[in-house]
């Protein structure tokens, strides 16, 4: 039977960009799916590097100007792939436009900025998701098969962090192209947005809501150049969070980010004790899930290190043969398929622009305890 064609406008061709181009290219060779993706356009604001990307990853065609996408009759899904001040706008044009749309993380720079537009997905019924990847990885996945199938029993502990390195020279400047998440008009916030929204939208996944945070934020470099105006300015964004977290569950939480880790490029990892088992994660080591079930036999007790590239593990079926690895651009892929699958049932793909304001509403609260030092509720979705 022939595919339905599903027609692509995505806006912005950078990191993201080429990650969410890769997963349109590939997914219809991996996933048996209803749909075609078609990947009908391209929008970024310069012309000429717009066409070098377009040629490169097969768009149809292009537009410099994002309203002109959005008014396009013949895109079915908009794709937002530019940084966070210009999700709103483009998200609540797109919804009244009747186009499904898929938007990068953070949904928004603020709960605030966030809520009309889960206002405007829901008003316009058009099927939505965020590219929360992380929840994707096979491993990731699987955690979440064995924590609900109880094998972890009562969860006591969520800890996890991300750190990287990459802004402890005073000389790097804040804004524009590059360097636009050191600015915080443009960011939203730094680290808590940026980083720790991945943590805890991995974490309401697998270990429920979060009730209350208490944070400590620093900003170590107070004043750089900005690379729009030249002027030296004052640094908006926190450049580390810690916070505890209170879940509803009943258990602890411990989330640290930092971009001043030395030697730390892109440490994602999380651990959770259970009752009855631990598991744990490390996307530098993202194919295998650490795991610890206290119900094996005593002299054999111990961590194991599930390699998860068998069949029967999360999406592994769909790639090499049992032992194989896959990467960080599978994960996309994964969520793609996902959301085609959920469009061809009607049912949504998670996390929805809902599922996102949660993690929004728990950053505000993080990023509003690191001013008031203070325990600080987090706003119900
Ligand atoms: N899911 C993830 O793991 C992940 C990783 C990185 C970034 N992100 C998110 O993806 C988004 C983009 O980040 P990035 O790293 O790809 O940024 P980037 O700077 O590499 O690319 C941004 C792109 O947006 C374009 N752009 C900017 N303003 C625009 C406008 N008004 N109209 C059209 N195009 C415009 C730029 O030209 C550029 O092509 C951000 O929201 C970021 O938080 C998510």
């Amino acid at each position: 039977m022939a595919k339905k064609k599903l027609n692509v406008g995505l806006i912005g061709y950078g990191f993201m960009g080429r990650t969410h181009s890769n997963a349109y290219r590939k997914v219809g060779n991996f996933f048996d799916l209803d749909y075609e993706v078609v990947t009908k356009a391209v929008c970024a604001r310069n012309e000429e590097r717009l066409k070098s990307f377009a040629d490169q990853w097969g768009y149809e065609s292009t537009e410099t100007d994002w309203r002109k996408l959005v008014e396009r009759d013949d895109i079915d899904l908009i794709d937002i792939g530019s940084p966070n001040d210009t999700h709103q706008e483009i998200a609540i044009a797109a919804a009244e436009a009747g186009k499904m749309i898929l938007c990068e993380k953070p949904l928004a720079r603020t709960g605030e900025e966030a809520k009309p537009m889960v206002d405007a997905v829901e008003k316009a019924g058009v099927p939505n998701m965020v590219w929360y990847n992380y929840r994707r990885v096979p491993a990731v996945t699987l955690a979440k098969q064995l924590i609900d199938e109880g094998r972890l029993g009562k969860i006591f502990h969520y800890r996890s962090k991300f750190l990287q390195d990459w802004t402890i020279s005073e000389d790097l400047p804040q804004g524009g192209e590059g360097l636009w998440r050191l600015d915080v008009n443009v960011a939203g916030s730094g680290v808590t947005g940026d980083l720790l929204a991945h943590n805890i939208d991995t974490a309401i996944w697998l270990n429920g809501s979060i009730d209350s945070v208490s944070a400590l934020t620093e900003t170590f470099i107070k004043e750089r150049q900005h690379s729009l105006t030249g002027k030296v300015e004052k640094v908006g964004i926190d450049d580390a969070c810690i916070f505890m977290a209170e879940f509803k569950n009943g258990s602890l939480g411990n989330f640290e980010s930092t971009r001043y880790a030395r030697g730390h490029k892109a440490l994602y990892d999380f651990e959770i004790n259970g009752e009855k088992a631990s598991i744990a994660w490390d996307l530098h080591d993202m194919n295998r899930l650490a795991y610890f079930d206290h119900g094996d036999d005593s002299i054999v007790r111990g961590w194991r290190s599930i390699h998860v590239t068998d069949g029967d593990q999360p999406y592994m079926d769909k790639w090499w043969v049992p032992g194989l690895i896959i990467g960080y651009e599978h994960t996309f892929i994964h969520q793609v398929a996902d959301f085609l699958e959920g469009v061809a049932k009607g049912e949504p793909a998670s996390p929805t622009f809902k599922d996102a304001l949660e993690t929004q509403y728990i950053c505000d609260a993080v990023l509003k305890s690191g001013k008031s030092r203070a325990w600080e509720k987090v706003q119900k979705v």
